[in-house]
This record gives structure tokens, C-alpha cells and sequence, in this order.
């Protein structure tokens, strides 16, 4: 049992000054019980990357996040109602087809195809940035950028994607939270109908071909499935632009953090640029954009010795679990020739992120352009603060001074673009 020096709950993950020391709190955590049950939030909470990872993959847990639709609030129930169509809250075999309607958009060769597309958009926030020698890594980069590639993904026009994040923010607070109000819930709920609005015309345009690069022409070339339902597939639109927007942002900025935290490492990478892939899992594991993934037991079961009833919650702390030390030899050591593979930042199993592929290559063309032209980067001005989330772990802003020079804040040069591959 919980020692009284020892936290009780992962709700004391919001007190700022457990998010200044998340990893220790959820080492002391983990110490105590790797698997117990939260009294106030009413959940287990699974903090070691053995239970983490076997129950994200576990048939007999359920992802479906409404069972009873009829359950949940009148404010609520509209957008309840899209997310039970949406391919994270489904379980097999709901969950295979869903996944199927949009997964030829994410193989790896389809988001190489991306690679340029993102290299200019970075390049356009860089040379904005040249004059002036300072850029909030945050609010300049890692926000703009994962919701442009998004939209260009969708063939979202420039001029609308503001709109479609005003969206999106109302819509991903109420996933976020536990206890919602009513007026957030009805505004969630509007702001998902006028999201699906928006993607059915866009979707059923008829003035022209659509860009090639976008799911519009991949979709208009036909789906595995020619029964699909439209709804479905709109829903799970408005997935990719909720769950790639600001997962994408967190990882940018945390990981940018981790580099000027660690300068030694910044000095390697720029010398061994083929390292770039191996440091983007690394900093994936290191500080998780996704801290918790949610599954409920479909029956009365066990888990790890313990019993779980039918229905109850368990909290998957990814962010803990990639801090295991039974998993990686010093956890809290940024390591980019760590052997690779075991880090859940994009989930295990069924669910595995769909867009990992192309957030690692987001990735990647953000950290070359970070370390190549911003040499002499560091920190200016407030110390930067996190996100107050149990979801989610990202930072409020992240201002940095650097001395501009045109050699390095131009274009890639050819040199920079071989090394990248
Ligand atoms: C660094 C950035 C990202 C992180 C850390 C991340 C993390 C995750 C995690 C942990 C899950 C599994 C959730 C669960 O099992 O309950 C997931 C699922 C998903 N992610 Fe990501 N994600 C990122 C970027 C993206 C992007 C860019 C997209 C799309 C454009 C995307 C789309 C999805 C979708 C559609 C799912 C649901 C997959 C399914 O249920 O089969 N994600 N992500």
C-alpha cells in the first residue's frame, strides 16, 4: 500500500511543481505499486512498461469510450455520438474497418512523399524568424507546423485552417477532461458538427481535381471497402485533425527542450546527422507528448495479480512507462544509440498511432532545421512552463535567442538534405 510520503493519486500530476518533477513522481509511484487503484479518480493506474504495454494490447480491454451512449449528457451525446465512429474509441472488428478507411494515406511510403511539402513550410517559419533572432519554439513552429501539414494532408485551403483549429480546441478539451460542463459540452458538440460540415464539402467538392497529395485524390481513387460509410469516414477526419495537431506540437517542443537541456547531445546529433531517426524515438521515449491511454475491462478479470471488475478504468501512463527502468537501463539518461523499439509514446498494439510515420518525419525535418541553422540557440527570457494535463505533456511556450546569419538560417543546404536522406 501507499506509503503517506507517497503521492496517492495522479491527479497531483497538475500541481505545478510535479510537473517540474514528473518523472520522479512517477518513479516514486511505480516504487510503491506499479498497479493501483486511484480512489479519486476511480481508475487503476498502470505505471511499468510491462502492464502498460500488454494491456493497451489486451483483447479483454475495451477502447470504446461511450458504452452507453444514452449514458451521457444531452449537451454531450452529439459529440459522444461521432467519437463511438472514430477508429481510437472502437474496439475489433468496428475498429479494423475504421482503421482501413484511411490507413493508405499513412504508409511510410505515402508520407515520404510529404517529405518536401513539410521541409518548405518549415523553411517559410525559419526565414520569418531570421531577422529578428528570436523564435517562441512553441507559438511560431511547433504549433502552426502539425496543424499546416494536417490540413495540407486534407487539402484544407490556407485561409480556412485557422477556423478549423478554433475547432479543434473546444473539441479536444472536452476528450481531455474528466468533468465537463455543460456549456464546454455543448460547445464541443457544435464545434464537432461544424467540423463535419466543413469536411463533407471539402470532401465532396466537384471544382476541379483535387492536389495529389491529398486524401481527397486518395479517396477519390477508391478504398478497400466501397460500402464504406461516409459519416464514418468523416469522423475519423476530424480524428486526424484533432489527434495530429497537438500531439505533433507537444513533441516538437519537448523535444527541443531536451536538446538545449542537453547540449552535448545537440553537438552529437549535428556531427552524426544520421543519428536523426534513432533521436526522434529517443526524445519520443524521453519526455511523451501522450502520457495516458484509457482502457476498461470488458469482464471481470485479473491483471498483474490484481482483480479488475467489469467496467473499470485503467490508466495507461505511457510517460511512466517509458521511464521503466526494467525496460531501458537508465531511464532518465538521453541516450540516441539506445537499442530502439520498445518505447509506447504511440501507443501498443491495435491502436498503434496511425500517423506515427509521418510525426517522425515531422520529426525529423523539424530537429535538422532546429540544430543546423540555430547553432547557438539557448534560452531566453521566462523559464518555459508545462501544459497543466494528465493527457497530454507540452509546454506553454519555449523562447530561444540565436545570433541570425543568412548562411544559417536559408534554405537546406545540399549538403543538409543528403544527410537527411
Ligand atoms: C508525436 C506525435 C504523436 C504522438 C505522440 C501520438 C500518440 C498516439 C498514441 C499514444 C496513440 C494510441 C492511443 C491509444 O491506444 O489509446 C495514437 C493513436 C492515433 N494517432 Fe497519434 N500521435 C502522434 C501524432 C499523430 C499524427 C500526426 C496523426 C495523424 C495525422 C495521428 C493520428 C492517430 C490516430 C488516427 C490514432 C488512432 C489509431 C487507432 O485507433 O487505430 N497521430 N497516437
Amino acid at each position: 500500500m501507499p506509503t503517506s510520503t507517497t503521492p496517492t493519486t495522479l491527479l497531483s500530476v497538475l500541481r505545478p511543481r510535479n510537473q517540474d518533477r514528473l518523472y520522479d513522481f512517477y518513479r516514486d509511484l511505480r516504487s510503491v505499486d506499479d498497479l493501483y487503484w486511484d480512489r479519486r479518480l476511480h481508475a487503476w493506474v498502470a505505471t511499468s512498461h510491462a502492464v502498460v504495454s500488454s494491456t493497451a494490447s489486451d483483447p479483454r480491454f475495451s477502447s470504446v469510450r461511450y458504452p452507453d451512449i444514452e449514458a451521457v449528457s444531452e449537451e454531450l451525446r452529439p459529440l459522444a455520438r461521432v467519437l463511438s465512429q472514430q477508429m481510437l474509441y472502437s474496439d475489433a472488428p468496428d475498429h479494423a474497418r475504421l482503421r482501413s478507411l484511411l490507413s493508405r494515406a499513412f504508409t511510410s511510403r505515402a508520407v515520404a512523399g510529404l517529405r518536401d511539402r513539410i521541409s518548405v513550410a518549415v523553411d517559410e517559419i525559419f526565414t520569418r524568424a531570421a531577422p529578428t533572432g528570436r523564435l517562441d519554439i512553441v507559438a511560431d513552429l511547433a504549433r502552426p507546423l502539425p496543424l499546416a501539414v494536417i490540413c495540407d494532408l486534407l487539402g484544407v485551403p490556407e485561409e480556412d485552417r485557422s477556423t478549423l483549429s478554433a475547432w479543434s480546441d473546444p473539441i479536444a478539451a472536452a476528450i481531455g477532461s474528466s468533468r465537463l460542463g455543460a456549456d464546454d459540452s455543448r460547445a464541443a458538440s457544435q464545434s464537432m458538427a461544424q467540423m463535419l460540415t466543413y469536411l463533407r464539402g471539402l470532401l465532396t467538392r466537384k471544382d476541379g481535381p483535387p492536389a495529389p497529395h491529398t486524401l481527397r485524390a486518395l479517396l477519390a481513387t477508391g478504398t478497400d471497402n466501397p460500402d464504406q460509410d461516409f459519416d464514418e469516414l468523416l469522423a475519423n477526419c476530424a480524428l486526424l485533425l484533432i489527434a495530429g495537431h497537438e500531439t505533433t506540437t507537444h513533441f516538437i517542443g519537448n523535444a527541443a527542450l531536451a536538446l538545449l537541456d542537453h547540449p552535448q547531445a545537440a553537438d552529437q546529433l549535428r556531427n552524426r546527422m544520421d543519428l536523426l531517426p534513432a533521436a526522434v524515438e529517443e526524445l519520443l521515449r524521453y519526455d511523451s507528448p501522450v502520457q495516458l491511454m484509457l482502457r476498461r475491462a470488458r469482464h471481470d478479470l485479473e491483471l498483474a495479480g490484481r482483480s479488475i471488475a467489469a467496467g473499470q478504468a485503467v490508466l495507461l501512463v505511457c510517460g511512466a512507462a517509458n521511464r521503466d527502468p526494467a525496460a531501458f537501463p537508465d531511464p532518465d539518461v538521453l541516450d540516441f544509440q539506445r537499442p530502439s523499439g520498445r518505447h509506447v509514446a504511440f501507443g501498443y498494439g491495435p491502436h498503434f498511432c496511425l500517423g506515427a510515420a509521418l510525426a517522425r518525419l515531422e520529426g525529423v525535418v523539424v530537429l535538422e532545421a532546429l540544430l543546423t541553422r540555430l547553432p547557438d540557440w539557448k534560452l531566453h527570457g521566462a523559464p518555459p512552463s508545462w501544459q497543466s494535463s494528465l493527457n497530454f505533456r507540452g509546454l506553454t511556450s519555449l523562447d530561444i535567442a540565436f545570433t541570425p546569419s543568412p548562411e544559417h538560417l536559408g534554405s537546406c543546404t545540399p549538403a543538409q538534405q543528403t544527410a537527411s536522406g
